[in-house]
């Protein structure tokens, strides 16, 4: 391989992988959980005649039990950076009552990680609420904010001298589109002005909670994981352009807007691509797909990168990943993607890490547990780890910090 013409990342740059607590932890109790076994759910899987068993979380990866095993993984990839998340369900399992248990959990997981060298990056909200939280009205109501204020201080404290990384929200616009315009997703509602309400409790979420946290840790480093979509402009025709700005400005740059004087770094997670026609999403049956029909579009991570040298902050890519069963698709993937966010670096925007999504097989929400999305794979009865080839390849780049060229 001497002679091979290579691609060199940044120093130091974050190499990573990125799970969610109820997509892995498995034993969780929430408004997901109790949804997952509701009669309607349950009722809709049998109408498409599919088996609910594998859309019942359950014990997911069962990480709550293996964390010592997901570490031999994070270690076999070489990573020196991981990101989860905590699950507010679990530490604060009734209002105002701390499960010291839970914490006792993540500290662990922190000290773990810190011990082996990988640098934790730690998400407090990956969707699902508290029960309680839910039958309060759950972010529908602005006075609920403060209650996820109290859980945010009550972490920060506990972890103010081992977490530099903050990531406050998971992609705060697919969750309130799914949860509150679609309804795919608990609370099931449809309305689109319940979204935009959600949409802006959240943003006040975030920049209030940063407040909080830079008042305990000034040295903490915080931001959100947001979901950038390329929406493309078909064949860059005028009359499509107007349409494609309208969903990049709603789906990109509303919420960045309402957050932008509270933002240490942004953090992207990329997996698509729209072409947009006449006003309407436009899809390309040529293009290659993953197991659950997204189209697979490297340079669309490119394009979104470019789009937020705007805000002249660090960028780190959180998520990036697909669903590939066989793995016929993931090394090509990584590869093809990597070489974008090369030229993005090359081109000036300052990327200080790749997460990809995910460090193991887990639980994909409403499509439950067929899709793939593990660099290893995850047996469902015996939950024993093993690494996919795709992932030995990864490994190797997070080890040498560069990209072969093929
Ligand atoms: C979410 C993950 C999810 C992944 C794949 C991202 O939008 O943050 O929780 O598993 O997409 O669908």
């Amino acid at each position: 391989m001497a002679n091979k013409k290579t691609l060199k990342f940044p120093k130091n740059f974050y190499w990573g992988a990125s799970t969610s607590s109820y997509q892995i932890e498995g034993g969780i109790v929430n408004d997901w959980s109790e949804w997952e076994k509701s009669e309607k759910r349950i009722k809709f899987l049998k109408n498409k005649k599919l088996n609910s068993k594998k859309f019942i979380s359950g014990k997911a990866s069962n990480s709550f039990e293996m964390f010592d095993k997901d570490l031999d993984c994070i270690k076999k990839l070489n990573l020196g950076a991981y990101r989860f998340s905590i699950e507010w369900s679990r530490i604060e399992p009734e209002k105002g009552v701390f499960d010291e248990k839970a914490i006792e959990y993540y500290r662990n997981v922190i000290k773990k990680l810190k011990n082996n060298n990988i640098e934790p990056f730690v998400t407090l909200y990956h969707w699902p609420v508290p029960l309680w939280f839910r039958d309060l009205g759950s972010w529908e109501k602005r006075k609920n904010i403060k209650y996820f204020l109290e859980y945010t201080e009550k972490l920060i404290k506990v972890f103010k001298n081992d977490v530099k990384f903050w990531i406050t929200l998971n992609e705060p616009m697919v969750y309130s589109s799914h949860s509150y315009l679609d309804g795919k997703w608990p609370p099931n509602r449809k309305s689109i002005i319940k979204t935009f309400k959600v949409v802006n409790n959240l943003a006040k979420v975030h920049n209030e909670a940063y407040e909080i946290i830079k008042s305990i840790n000034q040295k903490a480093q915080i931001g959100i994981a947001k979901q950038n979509i390329y929406f493309e402009a078909y064949k860059n025709r005028f009359w499509n352009k107007p349409f494609a700005k309208l969903l990049n400005y709603f789906w990109e740059d509303y919420f960045l807007e309402k957050i932008k004087n509270n933002q240490d770094f942004l953090g992207l997670n990329y997996y698509k691509h729209h072409r947009i026609k006449y006003g309407f999403l436009f899809k390309n049956k040529n293009k290659e797909k993953n197991d659950m029909g997204w189209e697979i579009y490297p340079e669309g991570i490119y394009y979104e990168l470019i789009d937020l040298k705007k805000h002249n902050k660090p960028v780190c890519i959180f998520e990036n990943g697909l669903a590939d069963a066989k793995d016929k698709k993931r090394k090509d993937f990584i590869y093809n993607h990597l070489r974008y966010v090369h030229k993005a670096i090359s081109e000036g925007v300052d990327v200080r890490g790749y997460f990809h999504w995910s460090l193991i097989d887990n639980f994909e929400w409403a499509e439950g547990f067929d899709a793939k999305f593990g660099l290893f794979e995850v047996d469902r009865k015996t939950y024993e780890r093993k690494i996919r080839p795709s992932a030995e390849y990864y490994a190797e780049i997070c080890r040498s910090n560069k990209l072969y060229i093929e």
